[in-house]
This record gives C-alpha cells, sequence and structure tokens, in this order.
C-alpha cells in the first residue's frame, strides 16, 4: 500500500502548509483544553504530545493511515508467526518471548536461565579452581549487547549485590583489555552472546578472552568460565563451549528485538530472575495496550504517527531523545539500534523506491548534560528537531534535593522548546534589568520556539516499567515500518561494510597486495603498513 495516493495522506499535505502559519504558542493560548485533547494515560505512562504542530484535524488524519496501512493487519499476521520479514522468510516472535503462557520451548528456556541463575548467585557454579563467580562479562555486538547493557543500567537500584556485570562490545582491543586488567580470572564467567556466532567482533573478543583466561587457569578452565547465548549451537560447540552451558534462542527472534530471550542472561544475574520476570511482564502489558487499543489511546501508533508527521509532512531530519533519567543513559544507544537498523531504509516490501523520508536520525543524551552540551543548537540553532523527552514522577536514587530540580529543567526545556521568547519579550527584559545595551543585546536573546516536543512521563523506573519502555518503542518502530511498508526486521545496509573489510584486511596484514582500490583506500592502508 502506498500511503502517499491515500486521501488522508493529501489532507495531511494541506494541513503542512496551513500550519506554516500558526506558532505553537498560539495554539495552546487558543485551546486551553490542549493538554487534555492531546495526552494520554495509558498502563500507567504519561504520554504528553501536546506541544507537538498537530491539530485535532491533522491527529484525524493520521489515525486514518493506519487503517490505510491495515497496521492491525500487520499486528495479526506479525502474531500468527506469519514470515514478514521477507527477505529472511522469518516470523518475527519476539512477543512469544514475554507471553504470560509462552510456548513450551520459551518456558524451558526460562528455567534453564533460572536454573543457571540461581546457580551462579547461591555459589552451586565455581570456576575451575573452586571460586564463586563474582564478574560476568558478556561478549556481544549490536542486540547481543546494546538491550542488556543498557537495561543494566536502566535497573542499577534494582542489582543484586556481590554481582559485576560488564559488557565488552568494540573489536578495539582496549574495550576488552580495560575490563580484563580490573576483574579476576579464577571468578569470572565470559557470556559469549552472538545469534549467529559468526559476528567478527565478537568471535575476535572471545579468542582473546579464551587465551587470557587458559593463561591463567589451564586449556580445562574454560568449561567453567565460557557459557554461549546463540542460535547456532553447532558453531558454539566448535568453539569449545560445551552444550549443556549453551542458552540456546531461536532465528524468530530479531537481534534487536532480543533482550527478553536468554540474550537478556546477564541481567538476569544482575537483577536476579524474579526481577527478569517483572521486565517480561512489563512488556507483556504493553503487547496488550498495543495489540488491543483503538488507534486513538494506542501509545506506540501514537508515536509512531507523530514521528511520521514531523518527518514526511514538516520535513525533520532528526530527532533528540532526552531522558531525565542517568539510569536511561544508554536509552538513545539502544535505541539507534533498534529504529534505525529497522527503519532506515528506502525501499519497501515490494522492491521499489519508498515515496518519502523514513526513520530519522536519532540521537540524544541524558538531561541535564546535554543541556550543558548541544541544547543551544535546539534553542537557537534555526532547525527543525522534534525532542523526545522522558521523566520518572518517582526517582529510583533518592538523594535530597536533586529530583525536583531534575524535573524542573525537563518541563522549563519544553516550554522553552515550544513558546520561544519574542524580540519584544527578550528588549522589555533587557530593559527591566537595566541592561546598558538592550537593543544591541535582544536579538542574541530571541528564541523562535515553535519547536515540538513530547514528554513521557513514567510513575517510575523498575523491571516491569523499563519492559513496558522497551516493548513501547518495539511497537512504534512495528508501526512505521507499516505506515512505511518496509521490512523492519532484516538489515542488509551493515552488510557491504563486512563485505569489504574481509577483503581490506589481508591488504592491511600484508597477505595480500595492495590492488584493485580507489586511491583513498589504498593510501590509507599504505601509511598504515609504512608505519608497521
Ligand atoms: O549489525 C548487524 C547485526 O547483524 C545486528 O543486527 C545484530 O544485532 C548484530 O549484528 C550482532 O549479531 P550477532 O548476535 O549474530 O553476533
Amino acid at each position: 500500500m502506498n500511503l502517499a495516493t491515500t486521501p488522508a495522506w493529501a489532507s495531511l499535505a494541506r494541513h503542512a502548509e496551513a500550519l506554516q502559519e500558526r506558532h505553537l504558542r498560539d495554539l495552546f493560548a487558543a485551546d486551553a483544553e490542549r493538554f487534555t485533547r492531546f495526552s494520554l494515560h495509558e498502563e500507567g505512562f504519561l504520554l504528553d504530545y501536546s506541544k507537538q504542530r498537530i491539530t485535532a484535524e491533522i491527529m484525524a488524519s493520521l489515525h486514518q493511515l493506519w487503517h490505510a496501512a491495515s497496521v492491525p493487519g500487520w499486528i495479526a499476521r506479525m502474531r500468527n508467526g506469519e514470515p514478514i520479514n521477507h527477505t529472511e522468510n522469518r516470523a518475527v516472535l519476539h512477543c512469544a518471548l514475554r507471553e504470560p503462557n509462552p510456548r513450551p520451548e520459551v518456558v524451558a528456556a526460562l528455567a534453564r536461565m533460572e536454573r543457571f541463575c540461581n546457580d551462579i548467585h547461591h555459589g552451586r557454579w565455581r570456576g575451575a579452581s573452586g571460586e564463586t563467580i563474582r564478574h560476568i562479562v558478556n561478549i556481544g555486538i549490536g542486540g547481543s549487547d546494546l538491550g542488556p547493557r543498557m537495561a543494566t543500567l536502566a535497573l542499577a537500584a534494582h542489582r543484586l549485590p556481590g554481582v559485576d556485570v560488564r559488557y565488552v562490545s568494540n573489536l578495539d582491543a582496549a574495550h576488552l583489555a580495560a575490563v580484563l586488567a580490573e576483574i579476576d580470572p579464577a571468578r569470572t564467567l565470559f557470556i559469549i552472546a552472538s545469534k549467529t556466532f559468526s559476528t567478527q567482533e565478537t568471535m575476535q573478543n572471545a579468542a582473546s578472552a579464551r587465551a587470557w583466561l587458559t593463561a591463567a587457569l589451564g586449556e580445562a578452565a574454560v568449561a567453567r568460565h565460557f557459557v554461549a547465548v546463540s542460535t547456532n549451537l553447532a558453531a558454539v560447540a566448535a568453539f569449545g563451549i560445551d552444550p549443556a552451558h549453551t542458552f540456546e534462542f531461536w532465528d524468530w527472534v530479531g537481534g534487536r528485538f532480543s533482550l527478553w530471550s536468554a540474550i537478556g542472561l546477564p541481567l538476569a544475574l544482575a537483577i536476579g530472575m524474579d526481577k527478569f520476570k517483572r521486565l517480561l511482564a512489563g512488556a507483556a502489558a504493553m503487547d496488550a495496550h498495543f495489540f488491543d487499543t483503538p488507534v486513538e489511546r494506542n501509545l506506540p501508533a501514537i508515536l509512531a504517527l507523530i514521528e511520521l508527521w514531523n518527518t514526511d509532512f514538516l520535513g525533520a531530519e532528526t530527532r533528540a531523545l532526552l531522558p531525565y533519567s542517568q539510569s536511561l543513559e544508554l536509552l538513545p544507544r539502544y535505541l539507534q539500534q533498534l529504529e534505525m537498523e529497522s527503519n532506515g531504509k528506502r525501499v519497501d516490501r515490494a522492491g521499489q523506491a519508498v515515496p518519502c523520508p523514513t526513520a530519522p536520525i536519532l540521537w540524544g543524551e541524558a538531561g541535564t548534560n546535554g543541556q550543558h552540551a548541544f541544547y543551544q543548537l535546539l534553542h537557537q540553532g534555526g532547525r527543525l528537531i522534534p525532542c523526545e523527552f522522558i521523566a520518572l514522577i518517582e526517582p529510583d536514587f533518592t538523594l535530597p534535593g536533586h529530583h525536583e530540580k531534575l524535573l524542573a529543567h525537563c518541563f522549563a526545556q519544553s516550554e522553552a522548546l515550544m513558546r520561544g521568547k519574542t524580540l519584544a519579550e527578550a528588549t522589555a527584559e533587557l530593559v527591566a534589568a537595566a541592561s546598558p545595551a538592550p537593543t544591541f543585546l535582544a536579538p542574541y536573546k530571541v528564541f523562535p520556539g515553535n519547536q515540538p516536543s513530547t514528554t513521557l512521563l513514567l510513575p517510575r523506573l523498575d523491571p516491569y516499567t523499563l519492559g513496558q519502555l522497551v516493548a513501547l518503542y518495539e511497537h512504534k518502530v512495528f508501526t512505521l515500518g507499516a505506515l512505511w511498508n518496509l521490512n523492519s526486521f532484516d538489515q542488509w545496509g551493515v552488510e557491504y561494510g563486512k563485505q569489504l573489510a574481509s577483503r581490506l584486511l589481508p591488504m592491511l596484514e600484508g597477505c595480500a597486495p595492495v590492488a584493485g582500490l580507489d586511491s583513498s583506500t589504498a593510501g590509507l592502508i599504505a601509511a598504515c603498513r609504512d608505519s608497521a
């Protein structure tokens, strides 16, 4: 379905044209009920999208797109296990991992995880020299790293004492070396997490970790210090990890949707299996909301439709994700993979060009740090950058004096972005402050405003609400994929670089002549080889 040919699309194009003349501050002034009209209280979350550049007519047309694109039909196909990842001929069933009554293989996998976590926590699983495990090092990248890493930080207030969980992803040896320098091999367990068990970064880091461990404890120690999480059991066995110590998941779980599977093992070790199950329960609650709630009150649907509006009608090229929570510091990085690897595509399900821009560039930083870095550009840089604020009503860490100030900053930013400050207001302020040069300074103190934002308020940050939050974004991604008629579940765009890197490696190693390359690439290789 090409949405751009629908009446709703044409109507949205007309609204976008008319909206150019209207400032957000005027929309607020004209409607005292704007917050009530454009906010949702669902599932304990408050989604305030009243500071978006929308009207009731625009929202009505956006709701029509949801139906025109048959999003409910796509949801049904996903839930029925149809191979909606059509370029890889795979079903998309990450929601099956968190169903209240999961399928038998999921029940069995969760039970194995639970046994393993208990064995580690109660000191029944010991290292080769008989010591209990203190350090857990997850070696993985992309979907085999970002989800559990983000969640381990997000749930810092819920971590079990005595378990030190770390993550190594980068091929740069600096990453692994920094971790190895701080841990004791006798008390370390490595989790090698890779869906395919062939990703070069992970395989190299796993080999180096193994060499480090066996140098200290001997070859036989591998069995007590390495476990794996993968769909590729043969490759795990070939690496030398006991199949009994391998946690399986399935090709119907996409890498960036795999937090809920055994890929979540390091998180489960950090917080305990009971809390991991609360994470699953939170995600399941958001699934039920997404599947059963009409578009008008559907949280993921509204987030998706607003992103489509900002991207395809207002021309926004990026979106800033601004969690006012240090614990959610890694959420922007996690969502970069979830959103941009899923929907950063220009070809639709039929192999044709998508007729409009797709996923915007997602970037962001925890508030208030971002305020002292890039907010200047948000306020006065002159670009349209929709912002998404996330804040907690109840803090996860309590020190007197912090939380109200944090919230005051968060709400002040969205107010300032929306309202702006006119030249007359800036001049009046300067005059009132007895400035010696009000006319000179006033232009520098003008804020155009009209910068759209959404604020998502969570009651608190705990395993359940984090599960809800992550599932909310997963379903937002799904909805946008359906609206743009994309396959959100493949990632061909990451393959080409890998292919070229394997051609360049022998040249860098000096095993192959530097030939058949453009002059830039050849010059860079020559510079490294000359200094080697
Ligand atoms: O970046 C490409 C990608 O395939 C991601 O989709 C995936 O999450 C990551 O690599 C890691 O893959 P694997 O878990 O197979 O090592």
